[in-house]
């Protein structure tokens, strides 16, 4: 199986932690040049100088939910290093557990315009850079098991997942005979900062979701790297608007 990446160049947004940066992490690993894209400026800084690969390593800081910033952000990209191969889009936010009569219409607004419209958006902006190039590409974009299942509490949430699987397929039917595949991972629950911050504020609940999975134990972030980058590999070159699950069998259920 090919999965090295030596002169490729692969862009993960939320790249500056959990699971964008084990995926940001194995990419440099695999030799591929790495952009790491996050709001948090200084982060994405820290974070590519500490993947150890000097000037094949870049942080820039990008609010994916802002179209000009999109656009500027993979103008970046190609001005650095030339082209782009790969794309995790990853960033994503949760909003406070509520149920819908009482979710607050601002948070809805908030979560939909990072978790569904920033990773349209970053799409298309990879899109066209990606059909001007000579050679394969990929996309991958974060969607959740959430994105499969119901979970009361996060409506808000549960919606952005599942419409992030509904554009991945949507747009690699558009592109499967251009040489773009574009598929969707669905992690289940994973060891991640977002993860630590729900299980400080709903400890109960969270506990009864590890409870709840197959597996008995939350994923590692270098669990989901490794789909990620099978997905951009030579080796998944069937797989066009498909979804991986690596999610302890919860959706297995
Ligand atoms: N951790 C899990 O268990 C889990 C499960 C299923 C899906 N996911 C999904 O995986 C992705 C990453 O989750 P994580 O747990 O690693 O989260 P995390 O909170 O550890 O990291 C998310 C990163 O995204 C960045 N970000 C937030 N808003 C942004 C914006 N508008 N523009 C650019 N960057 C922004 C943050 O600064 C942060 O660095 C999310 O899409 C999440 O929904 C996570």
């Amino acid at each position: 199986m090919d999965m090295a990446f030596d002169g490729k160049v692969a862009l993960v947004t939320g790249g500056a932690s959990g699971i964008g940066l084990g995926t940001a992490r194995a990419f440099a690993q695999a030799g591929a040049a790495v952009a790491i894209i996050d709001l948090d400026a200084e982060a994405a800084r820290d974070a590519a100088a500490d993947l150890g690969i000097g000037d094949r390593a870049i942080g820039i800081a990008c609010d994916v939910s802002k179209e000009a910033e999109v656009e500027a952000m993979i103008a970046k990209v190609v001005d650095t290093f030339g082209r782009l191969d790969f794309a995790f889009n990853n960033a994503g936010i949760h909003v406070p557990v509520a149920d819908t009569a009482d979710a607050s219409t601002d948070d809805f607004d908030r979560l939909m315009s990072v978790n569904l419209r920033g990773t349209w958006l970053c799409m298309k902006h990879e899109l066209r850079q990606m059909r001007e190039q000579d050679g394969p590409a990929a996309i991958v974009n974060c969607s959740s098991q959430n994105g499969l299942t119901g979970n009361p509490g996060l409506g808000a949430y549960v919606t952005s997942k599942h419409a992030v699987i509904g554009m991945t397929r949507a747009a690699a039917l558009e592109y499967a005979r251009k040489n773009i595949r574009i598929n969707a991972v669905c992690p289940g629950a994973f060891d991640t900062p977002m993860v630590a911050t729900a299980m400080r504020d709903h400890p109960k609940e969270m506990q009864a979701t590890v409870d709840g999975i197959p597996l008995g134990r939350l994923g590692r972030v270098e669990e989901i790297a490794s789909a990620v980058l099978w997905l951009c590999s030579p080796g998944a070159g069937m797989m066009i608007g498909g979804i991986i699950t690596p999610d302890g069998g919860y959706t297995a259920i």
